[in-house]
């Protein structure tokens, strides 16, 4: 990791133990506004601070650039907690973008002091946001009934499939929507939408077609007299996480948007997660127990989905490695169990595994967003260690 052996830096610093390689963050980062910059426009990144908000990663995210300037990187956010959480570790109110669902009065109330930018994503929110806060600027978050994903993918849980999702002001509300602005005084300056969960290649065209429709959604709101001066494009760009699969062409996604909004005359934005963080951090554990019953061979860790949750509450893919013999063959399966007293804290099974040993260190590979911001106090087992390095030693 980041150039040092995982193996020394588990037995030195103990375990479970996050380890980021913080330059990875740097490297997706310029990807995706060098894109930008190829297809002629400036993009404004945003980190989706829910995906990962560990301080010294969010110290190397502030170092990027200085606010407001075409490196910088801003965050959105997702509760009053989060803005508290970006004010706190540098970011100004201008550089914060909030998307959140349900926001109550008491929400609102703090958010808005803040002065950070918000987006509403149903109209009786805006209704609400427009009571609390008339005269003031504000962003809609559109559905365009259309999700990306790869494969099978979680696409429709954001814009819908058979059934409408929790999500998004829909096409025919969207009057309903001006209507609730004009009493309000309110002024729609910012589309968002966020209809991808890991989306690659593949994903790409549904994406197109979300972003056609969001086109022609942002252009009625213009044609009525709304500024619009920010699209942002939400998260839901994925990363490899299987044998065989590319990473996502950068080329391609900002083409799509850079094609289908230029007319607007906004600047374009996105907000993702895994795109930035999931491939800087892996998590290390340490074998507790090897034994064999019942014809299963179970690997105990000394970490449990407390400290690692995406895996269990998303399905996301999961890489368990044996550091002591990385590139070892295969000598059986076996299933990789964790120290939660619950009988589904297994890490994998059936997973094909050199022979482990007590006292081995196995990491976790590509665990950089949604699992240690999204650690449960489950047992009351504690928040795994974390280390991060901006140098490749
Ligand atoms: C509004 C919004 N923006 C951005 C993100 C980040 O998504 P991802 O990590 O898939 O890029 C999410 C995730 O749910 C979201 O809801």
């Amino acid at each position: 990791m980041a150039g040092r052996d995982a193996e020394t830096l588990a037995l030195e610093r103990g375990t479970p133990l996050y380890v980021y390689d913080l330059a990875r963050i740097e490297e997706q980062a310029r990807g995706l506004q060098r894109a930008f910059e190829r297809a002629g426009t400036a993009l404004r990144l945003r980190l989706a601070l829910k995906a990962q908000r560990d301080p010294a990663v969010l110290a190397f995210v502030r170092g990027l650039g200085p606010p407001g300037s075409p490196e910088s990187v801003g965050l959105d956010v997702c509760s009053p907690g989060e803005v508290r959480h970006a004010i706190a570790n540098g970011w100004e109110p201008g550089e914060i973008s909030y998307t959140g669902t349900n926001v109550s009065e008491r929400d609102l109330d703090e958010i808005l002091a803040h002065g950070v930018h918000v987006n509403v994503d149903l109209v009786s929110q805006l209704e609400r946001f427009g009571r609390r806060a008339r005269g003031r600027e504000v962003g809609l978050r559109l559905n365009p009934r259309r999700g990306a994903a790869s494969g099978a993918g979680r696409g429709h849980l954001y814009s819908g499939g058979d059934r409408p999702s929790k999500f998004g002001i829909l096409e025919e509300q969207l009057d309903e929507a001006l209507e609730v602005a004009r009493a309000h005084r309110l002024t729609i300056d910012t589309v968002h939408f966020h209809v991808g969960d890991g989306f690659l290649n593949d994903g790409l065209p549904a994406f197109e077609e979300a972003v056609e429709r969001i086109a022609a959604m942002a252009r009625r709101l213009a044609v009525a007299g709304c500024p619009i001066r920010e699209v942002n494009a939400g998260g839901g760009l994925g990363v490899p996480q299987g044998p065989g699969q590319a990473p996502l062409d950068l080329d391609a996604y900002a083409g799509i948007l850079v094609r289908h909004l230029a007319g607007l005359d906004a600047t374009i934005a996105c907000e993702p997660g895994d795109f930035l963080v999931k491939e800087c951090g892996v998590l290390l554990a340490r074998v507790v127990s090897v034994e064999e019953r019942g014809g299963v061979t179970f690997v105990g860790l000394d970490a449990g989905y407390n400290v690692a949750p995406e895996h269990f509450i998303y399905g996301a893919p999961l890489e368990v490695v044996l550091c002591r013999a990385a590139d070892a063959p295969p000598e059986r399966p076996v299933t990789v169990a964790g120290n939660i007293n619950e009988g589904d804290d297994l890490f994998a099974e059936d997973l094909p595994f050199p022979e482990a040993r007590e006292g081995d260190v196995v990491a976790m590979i590509g665990v950089g967003s949604y699992n240690q911001s999204m650690h449960l106090d489950h047992c009351l087992r504690p928040p795994a260690r974390v280390v991060a390095f901006a140098d490749r030693s």
